[in-house]
């Protein structure tokens, strides 16, 4: 577990990857009689504001869920807001990405992207490639059925072309190497806003030993305080990830 010493308010036991659920955005919105788009706005300037919190408390990796497939579905004048909300925060955040030497990649199927997204974010990804200061993740037109058929189908590719020995069980290290997760840790923390007590098909197999926070702050109103709210609480937690507290004390 990474440790940081210098900050008296945050706990010494960090997660080193948190995943951020980023719900509540519309009701932010609806609450103050603005458009929906007006929430994702302030959504996406509370992301620049707790991803520089988070890798500044010492986390290691961030995952955003940014925009699902099953988002898809939402009105869309919403989707282009989204997407273009998507193309500035690269191109706003990109040079601070790579002067803090912190890598950008991106989950879900990027295929469906607007061309114009897809660029902003295959070019991101490409430049910071080599950066190893920190991770930054973001979901975008993802889901964890979604990447899971795309991972089987490219799992059975390799065992028909005969670069996999047919009839061998995967081990899980093996299959998890196929999904867009593939060298990303798991998350030790799932924190998600605004009330809602579900994952929404959000890292299913990565947060199986995952500990989950979940807080009545709409996501545009998370503030630096309510993420050292949710990693104090994660410090209280005992992760015995199926052993007995007694295994774990030998
Ligand atoms: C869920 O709130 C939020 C989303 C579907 C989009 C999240 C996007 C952002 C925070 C901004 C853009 C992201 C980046 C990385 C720049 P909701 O709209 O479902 O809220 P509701 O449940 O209150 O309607």
């Amino acid at each position: 577990m990474p440790q940081i010493s210098d900050k008296n308010d945050v706990p010494a036991r960090l997660p080193a990857h948190v995943a951020f659920i980023m719900d509540g955005n519309g009701r932010w919105a609806k609450a103050r009689g603005l458009n929906r788009v007006e929430g994702h706005l302030r959504g996406a300037q509370t992301v620049t504001k707790i991803v520089e919190a988070a890798f500044r408390l010492g986390i290691k990796t961030v995952t955003l869920y940014a925009f699902s497939t099953e988002n898809r579905s939402r009105p869309s004048d919403e989707i282009d807001a989204l997407m273009r909300l998507l193309c500035v925060f690269v191109a706003e955040q990109l040079p601070t990405i790579l002067e803090k030497g912190i890598r950008l990649r991106v989950i879900g199927d990027t295929s469906w992207l607007p061309a114009d997204a897809a660029e902003a974010v295959r070019g991101a990804v490409e430049r910071s490639r080599g950066n190893t200061a920190a991770t930054l993740v973001v979901a975008l037109n993802y889901s964890s059925r979604d990447e899971v058929l795309r991972a089987a189908a490219a799992f059975a590719r390799d065992v028909a072309s005969g670069h996999l020995p047919a009839g061998t069980p995967p081990s899980w290290e093996k299959f998890a190497s196929y999904l867009d997760t593939a060298e990303i840790p798991d998350p030790d923390l799932i924190v998600r806003t605004s009330g809602e007590l579900r994952l929404s098909n959000f890292l299913m197999l990565q947060g199986a030993y995952s500990e989950l926070y979940f807080c009545e702050t709409l996501w545009p109103d998370f503030s630096e305080d309510d993420l050292k709210k949710a990693l104090a609480d994660y410090a209280s937690r005992e992760r015995r990830f199926g052993k007995t507290g007694d295994q774990l004390k030998a």
